[in-house]
This record gives C-alpha cells, structure tokens and sequence, in this order.
C-alpha cells in the first residue's frame, strides 16, 4: 500500500470506530448515568440524543472528513484560511485526554495483574485511594512521585507506540480487527456469567424501573446528550481524521448507522452485566443497590472488587476478564485519541507517521508523569471535566459552524446518498445539523460551564484555568509554526 494513512478495508475503518467509541464510558459511565436519570425511562431522551445528534452530526463530521482528505486544521484553513486555530484546538484537546487516559489504563493494568490474587485484600477502597494511589488533594501530592502507577502507564505507551508507529492499516487496522471483536466476546461471556448470579434480578428490576416523572425534567435530557457525545467521540476529530483515511467507496451513512448501533449495543449489555452483580452483592450484603451503585473509578476499582471478594473461585476467573475487558475497551479508544494530532503535525511539517508518533508518545508519557503522583487521580478528575463539559462541546459547536455552516453541509447530500445503500439525507438533515443541533450543544454547554464555577472548588476551578492556558497556548503555537510542507495549502476536496 502506498499511502501510509489509508485503510486497508471498510471493516478495518469500522472496527477502529466502534473501537474508538467503545470505552471506558461504556463500562463505568453509561449503567450508572441509565439508572440515575429515570431508569427505563432514559431510554426515551436517549434514543432521540442518537437520532438527533449523534448519527446525523457523524455523519456531517464523516461527511467532510472524507471530502478533504486531509487533517483536520488543513481542512479548516481550507474552508477558511483564517480559522487555522480553530482547526488545531479540537486535535490538541483529545492529546489531553491521551495523557491522563493512559494513567487509567495504568491503574487497570495493575489490577489485572492483583484479580488473579485479589491482591486488594478486605478493604478495596483504602487499597484504592491509600495504599495504591496515595492520594491527596493538596498540591504538595504532585512531589510525591509513584514509581508503580509511573511503570504501569509506561508500559500502556509503549504498547499505544508499538501499534502506533506502523503503518495504518498494518498497526490501527490489524489491531482493530482483533481487539474489538475479542472485547464483544469477552463482554459476552462476562455478562452472560452475570446475569446467572442469585440476585441479578434485583439488580436488574432496580436499573430498569422506569420513573416517567423525570421525562419533564430537563436535566436528564442533558444526561442523555452528554453521554451521547462522550460515547461517540462526538466533535472531537476523531471521527473526521478516520474518515480522512477512507477510500473512495465508503458508504458513510450505513457505517455511521453500524457505528451508533454497536456502542449502543455494547453499552447497554454492560449496564445489564454490572446491575447484575450490584444485585447480586445486595443480596449478600444486605445493602440497598441504590447504596451500592457508583461510577468511574469507584466502580471499576472499588465496587467490582469488592464483589470479587465475595464471589469465590469463580472471581480468579471473572476479575482478570473483567480487568482485560476494561483494558482493551481503554486501549482501543486511546488509540484513536492519537491520530487527530499526528495527522496534523504530518501535513503541516512534512514528518513520517512513525516519525510523528514516536515524538507524540514521548511528550504524553513525559507529560502523563504528572498523573503519577499523590495529586494525580485528584488532577485527572479536575481535567476530565474540564475536557468534556467544557472543551470538547465546545469542539461540536465549533464544528457545526464551520462545517454546516461555512463549508455548507449541502454540498455533501448529493454524495452521501449516490453511496448509501440505506437511509438517504434529506431537507431534516441539514435542519438538524444547522440549526436544531448548535442551539441545543450551546445550551447543554453553558449549563456544563456554570456548574464547573458554581460547584467547583477552588483546586478545581484553578486547575481548570491552567488546563484551559495550556491548550490554548499548544493550539497557538501550532498555528503560528511555519508550515515546512509545501502541500500544506492544497487540501482537495473530494466531493
Ligand atoms: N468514547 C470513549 C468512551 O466511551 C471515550 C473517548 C473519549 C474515546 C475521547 C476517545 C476520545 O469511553
């Protein structure tokens, strides 16, 4: 293959976005966000979050990746030469993210390897924060250097520069094909183990009981939109940086339908695998499941361990599949969070992929190295809201005025439906995506900024403002770097 970005297949492109897709939301945010926001009920805003943003926005951010062929800020400086900086902010925001996924996958790493002792031992919450983390919320925490939790994240980059570094379709599309499929099946067998525990029904009866009253309630449809974005990568060029890669065949519209379908597949099969065990851990301890039930890293690091320690032999088989799952889910989705930039940095200064690569995965492990310390897990939870509340709904607000609006999303109709063997756009689409889609993101998007300044503490709302400085300051300094890429100014359009 002569073009070092290029997909080998359809299905190389399609494993690699539902690997993109499929992640650590799906795991340990979505169950808990389905039970918190009316149970059964949820699925009505959820449902309409994916027909009325989710496919439609991929399919305008497919749609225009596809056309330029080219990364991100080359296609922004396209559609406007002096929009460069807009063009470099989203790329720049999901490097962030890279960095402090990678201490995540760090800490899943080292609990595969504890599942198959139960290494956390009676009190996985003090083994968790404590013995493991060491965390602190004082700043001092950040000279407290963890050698362990530093080994485990190095071991992650080395493995995200091995798939990396090669070729496309023989590192990304290879790796896709293998770990996205091994993921389903894992989940499945995890699941299916679940569901057969004394208690899951409890736990089951308890997530899906619809509280209809909540529809009225504006909050949760803000629930359902904000995970809508997080679970489909949504505005954060990734999804236009993969559909760059693809060739001239692509029928954007019924991949971007597979897409949706399987995230959401996949993620409501997890919420029924882990409100079966919390059911089955009420049965055993007594508890509530309301009492039980959690998110995040008090999920996947201290509620499933905790069931573990109850469960018998059969744990020293489940908790390192669930660890595994966790990692592979975790390890698909970063790789992608990699590919915006370096796409950008290869057209802008002229450098090989494997060239670009290695230097990113030295500065995000240099820089994750702040994550290993007593502050980090405090630090990573102050960035992650900053990253999603704040920068990347930004990203979706930006991308629909540059790319509905200024490059003109009709432009793309006529094309997109020669191709499609399903569904065809029409006048609803482009309604959706100029108008309906904007006006809605801008309002979830300033509710996400005024909850950060009301309920942020102090650490936080710092932390916010040095985040927010240092991805201002990168995206500036690759909009001024002089290009070193003579076809830096030639973006084709395809369409
Ligand atoms: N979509 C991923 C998930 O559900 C998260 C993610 C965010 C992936 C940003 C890549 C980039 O976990």
């Amino acid at each position: 293959m002569e073009d070092k970005n290029e997909w080998g297949s359809n299905l190389s492109f399609i494993l690699a976005m539902i690997g993109s897709a499929v992640g650590l939301g799906n795991i340990w945010r979505y169950p808990y966000v389905l039970y918190s926001n009316g149970g059964g009920a949820f699925y009505i805003p959820y449902i309409v979050a994916i027909l009325l943003m989710g496919i439609p926005f991929l399919i305008l951010e497919y749609g225009v990746g596809y056309n330029f062929k080219s990364s991100f800020p080359k296609a922004v400086r396209k559609i406007n030469s002096k929009c460069e900086y807009l063009g470099w902010f989203l790329p720049v925001a999901v490097f962030m993210i890279m960095i402090y996924y990678s201490a995540i996958l760090g800490w899943d790493g080292i609990y595969m390897i504890l599942s198959f002792t139960k290494g956390w031992g009676a009190d996985p919450n003090a083994f968790f924060a404590t013995t493991l983390l060491h965390s602190t919320d004082s700043y001092m925490g950040l000279l407290q250097f963890l050698p362990v939790i530093a080994i485990a994240m190095l071991v992650g980059w080395v493995i995200i520069w091995f798939i990396s570094h090669r070729d496309l379709e023989k590192g990304l599309g290879k790796v896709s094909k293998v770990l996205v499929p091994l993921l389903f099946v894992i989940m499945i067998v995890i699941v299916g183990f679940s569901l057969t525990l004394p208690g899951a029904s409890i736990g089951l009866a308890e997530l899906f009981n619809p509280d209809w009253s909540l529809l009225g309630n504006f909050n949760i449809w803000m629930a359902a939109f904000g995970q809508i974005v997080f679970s489909l990568s949504l505005g954060m060029s990734i999804a236009f940086t993969y559909a760059s890669y693809t060739k001239d065949d692509a029928d954007l519209i019924t991949n971007t339908i597979s897409i949706a379908l399987a995230n959401s597949l996949f993620e409501n099969f997890a919420a029924l695998g882990v409100f079966s065990i919390l059911g089955y851990m009420s049965l055993q301890s007594g508890n509530a499941v309301a009492d039980l039930v959690t998110q995040g890293t008090g999920l996947v690091f201290v509620a499933y361990p905790t069931v573990f320690n109850v469960l018998g032999n059969w744990a020293l088989v489940l908790g390192p599949l669930f660890f595994l799952a966790v990692y592979l889910a975790g390890l698909t989705s970063i790789l992608s969070t990699i590919e915006p930039l370096s796409f950008s940095i290869q057209n802008k200064f002229g450098l090989t992929r494997s060239k670009t690569m290695s230097i990113l995965c030295v500065v995000g492990a240099v820089s994750s190295m702040v994550y290993a310390t007593a502050f980090g897990g405090s630090l990573l939870g102050f960035v992650d809201t900053f990253i999603n509340q704040i920068a990347l709904l930004f990203g979706v607000i930006v991308e629909c005025i540059v790319f509905a609006w200024i490059f003109k999303a009709e432009r793309l109709v006529d094309f997109l439906n020669s191709r499609s063997k399903t569904i065809k756009l029409g006048k609803w689409w482009i309604i959706i995506v100029k108008y309906i889609l904007p006006i809605f993101v801008s309002i979830v998007w300033i509710g996400g900024l005024i909850d950060v300044i009301n309920s942020g503490t102090i650490h936080q709302l710092n932390f916010t403002i040095v985040s927010a400085a240092i991805l201002l300051i990168a995206t500036l300094i690759f909009t001024l770097l002089p290009s070193k890429n003579p076809d830096w100014d030639k973006a084709e359009d395809r369409v």
